[in-house]
């Protein structure tokens, strides 16, 4: 499915004013909501850009930048105060488009562990694909492979109660619940935030399988070292616009630009940077820790110990690592 933001501007304000002012009068609403009230804070302005079927799409932005509004309006949960978001070409304000788109996407909340409902593991998951009205065969089947999917044990825990679990387990069970929908593309809202270390790497594993199995992802993050090795393209938002939209090499590039906004540069990359600056020559685009310390050792070897960097060098590169061992780079 390809996901298509047309000019698409969103208020908080605007969305009450409209539903208190009714339907006929929309269009109406809008000019006055422009016309009345033109500093109002636009959790997005002017939004443009696809997420093409098959791609991994990052979003990076400082909190408050309007990620989480942005894919909201990915499955018609919330629509436009301006503009159009289409699915495949089909406007998602339509009537019974967005229900329909609803069972494509899956929307991944943020903390999504706060939504577990039921009184049963088996519940919860089953959820979704009851509301799609499938059969308790299918049903059945798909609580199974969801639970598969997030390595959690259907025999083990079906019967059990989700709030008796622990967090990581219950992130996973309510990932499960979205993944039970078998939906074409995901959308996650900070997936890995406030796991420990082990869950977050096997959380990021999982959504690289799921995208390997061609699901289309969307991925709001924090960490700029996962949204580098993820993403195929990463849109960057800055205040409810358009900041950068490219490739991780693309946006990174400009660590100036991005420092701007609140953002990192991935720590690799930082690192890189402050050797350049202290004489090494690395040539790459964007590097990740196995290209760096590739590169790093290749240039070493050719180097003769006189003619190595000052001790400048050394320094530098002490304070780099550092950097990477705190995880800068990562506004989280
Ligand atoms: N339910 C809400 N009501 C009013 N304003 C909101 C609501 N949710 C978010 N906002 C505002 O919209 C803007 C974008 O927020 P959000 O999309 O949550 O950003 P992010 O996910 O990047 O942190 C912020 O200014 C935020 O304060
Ligand atoms: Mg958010």
């Amino acid at each position: 499915m390809r996901l298509a933001f047309e000019d698409v501007s969103y208020s908080y304000e605007g969305g009450e004013a409209k539903k208190r002012r009714g339907r006929r009068k929309k269009d109406a609403a809008r000019q006055a909501d422009w016309g009345n009230a033109p500093d109002a804070v636009w959790a997005l302005r002017d939004v443009t850009f696809t997420v093409e079927p098959g791609e991994f799409f990052g979003v990076a932005g400082h909190t408050g930048s309007g990620k989480s509004t942005l894919i909201q309006h990915m499955n018609g949960l919330v629509h436009p105060t301006c503009g159009r978001v289409l699915a495949d070409g089909r406007d998602l304000a339509e009537k019974g488009v967005a229900t329909e788109v609803r069972r494509q996407v899956g929307l991944v909340f943020q903390y999504p562990e706060n939504q577990l409902f039921a009184n049963t593991v088996y519940d919860d998951v089953a959820f979704g694909p009851r509301n799609m009205g499938l059969g308790a065969e299918e049903v059945d089947r798909r609580v199974r492979e969801g639970l598969a999917l997030v390595g959690l044990s259907f025999d083990e825990l079906a019967e059990r109660s989700p709030f008796d679990l622990s967090g990581g387990q219950q992130r996973r069970v309510a990932f499960a619940g979205v993944l039970a929908m078998e939906p074409e593309v995901l959308v996650l809202d900070e997936p890995v935030a406030g796991l420990d270390p082990l869950s977050r790497e096997e959380f990021l594993g999982l959504i690289r399988e799921l995208h390997a199995g061609g699901r289309t992802i969307v991925m709001v993050s924090h960490s700029m070292e996962d949204l580098a090795a993820l993403s195929d393209r990463i849109l960057v938002l800055s205040e409810g616009r358009v900041f950068r939209l490219g490739t991780p090499a693309e946006v990174f590039a400009d660590a100036a630009a991005l420092k701007a906004v609140g953002l990192g540069a991935p720590a690799p990359e930082a690192f890189a940077a402050s050797l350049r600056e202290a004489g090494f020559e690395l040539g790459r685009d964007l590097y990740d820790e196995r290209t760096l310390a590739a590169d790093i050792a290749a240039q070493l070897a050719g180097t003769p110990v006189a003619a190595a960097p000052d001790a400048a060098v050394g320094f530098a590169a002490l304070r780099a690592a550092d950097a990477v061992i705190e995880g800068g780079g990562d506004d989280a």
